[in-house]
């Protein structure tokens, strides 16, 4: 059985203690609410994981995630996070190849290969994002632009290394627009995204990823996106700011 997920991207948003206060809100709700069977993500700004990741402590189905880190190992690249220092304050997730990362970083598919082996080598789940711009999705060319994404930042990786992925579809023209892709065009991409991953890596692997949806995805949509065979959670943005709606997304299941 894959994991369901429900990850919550705050972005650059948060302060040390905005960010502590959402944490305990979130962990507190989550206590008391949430099913086993769903782990929450939470990925703060990086100043602010090592005090989100004490009062996650021992909480059983809370985890830490980065919102990125740096492809290399340790060394002179000045103002970047490594692996190590994730791992050093308990994040076992990491978000890779954001739409917002590769569009404002210039960050490409075959630099996010590289990206995705020095995470795995770390023991830390990346959540590999991919995902169309408007435009492609009008010239309904949208299938073929998202496996071109997985092909070349995933298909080096062997059929260990691929099942510890989560794969998190977000179309661009969804993200913080308040529009989101109905559940029917998320489940076809979901499924074609399995597809793709089973034909290299055949369908029991492909059955083991989860795939999240990610695009103003909120609790009064989350059901019914979520009602899809192939959707597996969510990476949720804007929603993931106010810990009751995050945990009811959650809820959702
Ligand atoms: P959104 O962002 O939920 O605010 O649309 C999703 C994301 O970028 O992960």
């Amino acid at each position: 059985m894959r994991s369901k997920i429900v990850a919550g991207n705050w972005k650059m948003n948060k302060n040390l203690v905005e960010a502590k206060a959402l944490a305990s809100e979130i962990v507190n709700i989550a206590r008391d609410e949430l099913k086993d069977d769903v782990k929450l993500v939470v990925c703060p700004p990086f100043i602010s994981l090592s005090a989100v990741s004490s009062i996650l402590g021992d909480t059983q189905n809370v985890f830490l995630g980065a919102q990125n880190c740096n492809d290399n190992k340790a060394g002179a690249y000045t103002g970047e996070i490594s692996v190590d220092m994730l791992t050093s304050v308990c994040a076992s997730f990491v978000i890779i190849g954001h739409s917002e990362r590769r569009e404002y970083f210039g960050e490409t598919d075959d630099f996010l290969a590289k990206k995705v082996d020095t995470v795995l080598a770390a023991s830390i789940t990346p959540i590999f994002c991919c995902g169309e711009p408007l435009e492609i999705r009008e010239a309904e060319t949208q299938y073929k632009y998202v496996t071109d994404q997985i092909t070349a930042s995933l298909f080096h990786l062997n059929e260990e290394q691929i099942k510890k992925i989560v794969i998190a579809y977000e179309p661009i023209w969804a993200i913080g627009t308040g529009k989101t892709a109905s559940a029917e065009q998320a489940q076809q991409m979901h499924a074609e995204i399995r597809k793709h991953l089973a034909s290299k890596y055949g369908e029991s692997v492909a059955s083991e990823i989860s795939i999240l949806y990610g695009g103003s995805c909120k609790a009064s949509n989350a059901k019914e996106i979520f009602s899809g065979e192939d959707v597996d959670g969510g990476l949720i943005g804007g929603a993931s700011l106010v810990a009751r709606e995050f945990v009811d997304i959650a809820k959702s299941f």
